[in-house]
């Protein structure tokens, strides 16, 4: 048995298709998801899903070894960010190397870097006039976006998009990759 912990901050739509596409996979199990908002939506979700859900504050993360320890007791084997803001504490890190992976929505090295997010990320593609986007499913190092790429896929940008449709087609890609990925590396 295979057991991930999905670390998320917001909607957690991402989270929802990761654990619904594990659902019926009795070899992986989506031990609890964890958020630095205790209004996110990602809560509610996993209510609904029956998903063991923890919030967590700055200090229990970035001061403390409380992460880790919790990591560790669930026997966790890979942590996914998904909508994950926060940066990664070194000793997080260093506990999991090469078991953190997060998703972008850009094409990294472009489009990434600290407060590159959400729809700031899809508008500066916009105003840049770029003709192609996508997702970076990336490992977590301890500066934001720049971990070993493990997989991208693109999308085209029409000139009549907007923010919102490229975001739209950026989650569309997110949803067909990202579990896929997820499980070629827990084989
Ligand atoms: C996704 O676009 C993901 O790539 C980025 O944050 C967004 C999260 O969306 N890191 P959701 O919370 O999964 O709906």
């Amino acid at each position: 048995m295979k057991r991930i912990v999905i670390f998320a901050s917001g909607s957690g739509s991402n989270a929802e298709n990761i654990i619904s596409f594990f659902s019926d996979n009795p070899s992986v199990n989506i031990a609890a998801v964890l958020t630095n908002k205790s209004s996110a939506k990602v809560l509610e979700r996993c209510d609904r899903l029956g998903v063991p859900a923890f919030y967590f504050n700055k200090p229990a993360f970035k001061d403390s070894n409380a992460i880790v320890d919790f990591l560790r007791g669930l026997q966790t084997d890979l942590v996914v960010l998904a909508g994950f803001l926060w940066k990664i504490p070194e000793n997080l890190i260093k506990a999991y190397p090469n078991k953190i992976v997060n998703i972008h929505p850009a094409l990294l090295p472009n489009y990434g870097g600290k407060g590159m997010y959400g729809d700031r990320v899809h508008k500066a593609v916009k105003d840049n006039n770029e003709t192609e986007t996508g997702i970076t499913i990336h490992y977590v190092n301890e500066n934001y976006d720049e971990g070993a790429t493990i997989f991208q896929a693109k999308t085209v940008i029409e000139p009549s998009d907007t923010p919102e449709t490229i975001a739209q087609k950026v989650h569309r890609l997110e949803y067909e990759h990202f579990p896929k990925v997820i499980e070629k590396l827990l084989s």
